[in-house]
């Protein structure tokens, strides 16, 4: 399907982001393993990709639900909610969101303790630690293929969360420079250990993603993405840059009617969930996990590798 806001001449469209991605082997044979089952049994993040690392525990109905600095479980952490950006964790019961009185007592993932079964039984290993993953092997995909195609040389992922998406990119040759304002603990331990050369900036992204790209070298090429500020805030920082990094990408882009939001500002954009050949071949659970990549202002004609 070609998208009518994609048109082959300014990149980006459903056949660019098909050669982008098709033409990555190791990415593919990383991301689609063969027998997935056994890529979950055994497989470690090093040599294949899985939604968690296998020195993770599950820590049931014992945690805060929304994001805290330090560890996400409320025992070891009692004072996070004060925060106030974590105040929607209040336990008083005053919630600063209608949604949020549903929420009190979360599960979440931890590192498990030496010697101990991971998560689901599974025998652990001491490194790399707990790290877990919010973007499915699709939105990895994209964002890896299109980065190569471009020859980007760093990315900058503002909301590093649990740390596996960084980690991902790292692994695939990009210089990572990781923004979070709400830093776990044991994941950025983590990721010191598994992936030392990752950057990690720890602050609001909306002031430091322009700071970063300001302070890069022009010879980097930069991919920003934008995957704890959302859609129209995480644009205003994105208009901040723009005319300097080569490729936007921000995750959960279908609410708020964004994509129209991006088309009567005239950017080219291709869509995880409207592009139904991408679907086709990579997962059509996509069209749930919608995300979009924006051409840059620093994307000049004939940059493309291939
Ligand atoms: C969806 S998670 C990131 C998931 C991660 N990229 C992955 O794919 O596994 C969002 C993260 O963004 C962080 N965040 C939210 N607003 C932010 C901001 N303005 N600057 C930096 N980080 C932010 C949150 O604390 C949270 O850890």
């Amino acid at each position: 399907m070609t998208l009518p806001r994609c048109c082959a001449s300014d990149g980006l469209s459903s056949e660019w982001m098909a050669d982008a991605t098709s033409a990555n082997k190791s990415v593919l044979d990383y991301l689609y393993p063969p027998s997935p089952r056994d890529a979950w049994k055994r497989g470690s993040i090093e040599s294949v990709w899985r939604p968690v690392s296998r020195s993770c525990r599950l820590v049931p109905a014992a945690c805060y639900c929304f994001h805290v600095k330090g560890s996400p479980i409320k025992a070891e952490n009692p004072d996070a909610w004060r925060d106030s950006v974590s105040i929607a964790n209040n336990p008083s019961g005053k919630r600063k969101c209608e949604l949020c009185k549903n929420f009190n007592n979360c599960s979440c993932l931890a590192p498990s303790k030496r010697g101990a079964a991971g998560i689901s039984g599974m025998s652990t290993q001491p490194v790399p630690g707990c790290l877990f993953g919010d973007m499915r092997p699709g939105k990895l995909l994209a964002v890896i293929g299109a980065c190569r195609r471009l020859g980007i040389t760093h990315i900058i992922e503002e909301g590093r969360y649990g740390g596996l998406s960084a980690y991902v990119y790292a692994l695939h040759g990009f210089k990572v420079t990781s923004v979070e304002l709400l830093p776990i603990d044991f994941v950025a331990s983590a990721l010191r250990e598994s992936a030392p050369s990752i950057v990690h900036a720890v602050g609001d992204g909306s002031v430091l993603v322009p700071e970063l790209v300001r302070k890069a070298s022009h010879t980097e090429r930069l991919a920003v993405i934008f995957d704890g500020e959302k859609r129209h805030k995480a644009y205003r920082t994105y208009k901040k840059i723009s005319d300097r990094v080569h490729l936007a990408i921000f995750d959960d882009s279908f609410h708020e009617r964004f994509h129209n939001f991006l088309d009567s500002h005239r950017e080219t954009a291709w869509h995880t969930n409207l592009d139904s050949a991408f679907l086709g071949a990579h997962g059509p659970s996509m069209a749930y996990y919608h995300f979009v990549l924006v051409r840059g202002g620093a994307w000049k004609d004939g940059d493309e590798l291939w």
